[in-house]
């Protein structure tokens, strides 16, 4: 019954990009955790916008005064007070690649305990997620106060909706928080990834793109099952409307030269196709060895969280995922359990 959000996906960007890849044949759920996650969010569901409006409170912004140049931002939105090993690792990797800058990770159940590795990274910012004060009175705040939203929004729709919003806001690089940075993804200019939906995106808050997705996004008619509604399916749209002078040019070089963006391949975001990605939690694969022209060129590897986060890494092992982490998170790796 659920659908599958990758599958769909695929669907999607393959209608526009080219695509050899078929998810479908991946027996999983993928997004069979998806719930209601008003409680989290404190999301009450019979107000009204005005009513919202009344109550949201005049919270001081707490890094208001930082530079948001070349920021990085991650999301966490499913309501706990910390982070998972994996997570924090995908964390302290882009502290690392982009020590110069930002990264600010929100999250929906941060409760302003700071671990002591997070209070000692100087470039590391993390803020409660306040739906709220990032969406109230600003266009996005239509599907933010829809009542089928409010009855019961789902984690995917409330972090396609808020990295919208805060690249909208600060411009800069979003990335889902299942990707471990092995170097600076910052060189790109705006970019977007080949056939990765949202996962990966960077855009200058001017970007003409950016402001065709938000303008698209304010507008949309909230529907809680589409699970693409507001995140695949709002960028192939906005790339369509903005990027393509004709429907029959897709030709990714020329449609990034119309809208200012970059498409990249989506190989340096994830070096490791889709029907590997269990594989690199339970067999022992040497990180040299493994894809080493693909891994070389890389930027990121995507663990794909939604589908590997119930397979336990051992720490005494050498599957791929834990030889990343002790390279690419190595001071937060010495506190992981012997089972992570
Ligand atoms: C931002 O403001 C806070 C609180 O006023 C202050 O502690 C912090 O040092 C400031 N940061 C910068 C980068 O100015
Ligand atoms: C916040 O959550 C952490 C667990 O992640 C816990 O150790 C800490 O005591 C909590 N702090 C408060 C103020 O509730
Ligand atoms: C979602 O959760 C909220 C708060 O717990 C509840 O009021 C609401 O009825 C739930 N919605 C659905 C459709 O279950
Ligand atoms: C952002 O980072 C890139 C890559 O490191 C750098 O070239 C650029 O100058 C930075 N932008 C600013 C405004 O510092
Ligand atoms: C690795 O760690 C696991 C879990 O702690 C343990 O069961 C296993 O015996 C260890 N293997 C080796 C070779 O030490």
């Amino acid at each position: 019954m659920f659908v599958k959000r990758w599958q769909a996906l695929t669907a999607v960007s393959s209608f526009l990009f080219f695509s050899s890849v078929h998810y479908s044949k991946f027996e999983t759920n993928f997004f069979s955790d998806s719930k209601n996650v008003s409680s989290s969010l404190n999301i009450i569901p019979t107000q009204s916008t005005s009513e919202l409006r009344d109550r949201k409170s005049p919270e001081a912004t707490p890094f208001s005064n930082i530079s948001y140049v070349n920021a990085t931002f991650f999301i966490e939105v499913r309501g706990k007070p910390d982070l998972s090993c994996r997570q924090i690792c995908a964390v302290e990797a882009a502290v690392t690649a982009h020590s110069d800058y930002p990264v600010i990770v929100y999250m929906t159940g941060f409760n302003g305990t700071l671990s002591p590795w997070m209070e000692t990274s100087p470039n590391l910012y993390v803020r409660k997620l306040n739906l709220d004060e990032l969406i109230l009175n600003t266009h996005l705040e239509n599907v933010y106060a829809d009542k089928n939203f409010r009855d019961s929004p789902i984690v995917e729709h409330v972090s396609d909706l808020s990295r919208i919003a805060l690249l909208k806001q600060h411009g800069g690089l979003y990335m889902d928080i299942d990707m471990i940075l092995m170097k600076p993804a910052l060189n790109f200019g705006s970019f977007m990834v080949k056939n990765q939906g949202n996962g990966v995106l960077r855009f200058d808050e001017a970007s003409p793109l950016l402001v065709k997705v938000y303008e698209l996004l304010g507008n949309i008619k909230y529907n809680r099952d589409d699970y693409n509604l507001l995140g695949a399916k709002i960028i192939k749209k906005a790339v369509k409307e903005v990027c393509y002078s004709n429907d029959c040019a897709l030709d990714y070089e020329k449609a990034g030269e119309i809208c200012y963006i970059n498409f990249v391949d989506n190989e340096l975001f994830s070096p490791v196709p889709w029907f590997e990605f269990k594989k690199l939690f339970t067999r022992n694969i040497n990180l040299d060895n493994f894809r080493p022209k693909v891994v070389k060129k890389a930027v990121a590897f995507h663990f794909a969280g939604h589908v590997t986060n119930s397979i336990p890494v051992f720490k005494n092992g050498s599957s791929l995922f834990n030889e990343i982490a002790k390279k690419y998170c190595p001071k937060i790796y010495r506190s992981f359990p012997d089972i992570y």
